[in-house]
């Protein structure tokens, strides 16, 4: 097999998907835009709902995910948590990129395979830059969510925009390489990839500035075809539990946790939202009142 170029998708019997439980890849071009996050807080929410969850962290260099699945190991037994079923991949060894790719798919095609025959839901957090690893992972997908901070400099993951007008000049890098990811998806099992997009980290922005922003969002997601769900807001409770394994969802209201505090409710609320609106097969999601 020759290498396979950026922005290509894998050759389609190494991306096809079969049949069986939901694939979820977390996924854009850019670091720290809340792929992690995203990713650790939909295990915690599929695993509390009673589902089976397999997970891949994809990103081999940081191992973001892996080492967050690692902190929660430690918890069992000493609290009613769940874990997810993780299968960590190997840098490949190889000595030429054909090699390379070869070995990525392989292992990513066993790791998928098994998680599949065990699990309801498989959650795949990706690099923040373009690796086969990361191609692999995109053309797996039943459901691509793209998180992405709510400025203009993240807007540039999914497209090139006039800075006069905002009108959109053409879609970017990352915009393409799932376009073709879709194509490969079709062209294998007749399948699509249900693409979402997310804002994470939304906070006190100047209020013209979100509604420009959000203009231009909307006339992007009907050019490239994502829909929008509601996101996370700017909160320490996201980032907090990473060093214990846990999450806001893993908080109980007793002697044994810090507590429940106004911020964390609302985070639930935040976390529910965003669930119901990814409209995942067989999940039912309970609203959350802020309120409460
Ligand atoms: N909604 C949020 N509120 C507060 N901190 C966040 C939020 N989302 C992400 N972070 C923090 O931002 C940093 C980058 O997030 P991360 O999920 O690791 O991004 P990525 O995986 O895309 O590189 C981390 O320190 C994380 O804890
Ligand atoms: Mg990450």
């Amino acid at each position: 097999m020759d290498a396979i170029g950026q922005n290509e998708a894998p050759e389609q019997n190494e991306a096809a998907s079969e049949a069986g439980p939901f694939v979820i890849v977390v996924g854009n071009e850019k670091g720290g835009a809340g792929k992690t996050t995203v990713s650790m807080h939909l295990i915690a929410a599929l695993l509390n709902a009673g589902k089976r969850v397999g997970a891949i962290d994809l990103d081999i260099r940081q191992r973001s995910l892996s080492n967050y699945i690692d902190h929660r190991r430690l918890w069992v037994g000493q609290r009613d948590i769940s874990m997810p079923e993780q299968i960590v991949l190997e840098p490949p060894r190889g000595q030429t990129i054909v090699e390379r790719q070869r070995e990525e798919a392989d292992s990513f095609v066993n790791a998928l395979g098994q998680l599949r025959t065990r699990n309801d839901f498989v959650v795949i957090d990706c690099p923040g830059a373009d690796s086969y690893f990361a191609r692999l992972g995109h053309a797996a997908a039943d459901m691509l969510i793209t998180p992405m901070n709510e400025s203009f400099v993240d807007f540039d993951l999914l497209a090139k925009v006039d800075p006069e007008t905002l009108n959109i000049v053409s879609p970017s890098i990352y915009a393409e390489k799932v376009w073709s990811c879709r194509k490969a998806r079709a062209q294998a099992d007749g399948g699509s990839i249900d693409w979402v997009v997310m804002r994470n980290r939304t906070s006190h922005i100047h209020a013209k500035n979100r509604q420009r922003l959000e203009s231009a969002l909307t006339e992007l997601s009907k050019r490239l075809g994502f829909r929008e769900v509601p996101g996370f807001s700017e909160r320490v409770v996201y980032r907090e539990m990473y060093p214990a394994g846990l999450t806001l969802l893993d908080l109980t209201d007793d002697e044994t946790g810090p507590g429940l505090t106004m911020s964390h409710v609302a985070a639930r609320a935040e976390l529910a939202a965003m669930l119901a609106a990814l409209q995942l097969p067989g999940l039912h999601v309970e609203p959350v009142d802020k309120s409460a």
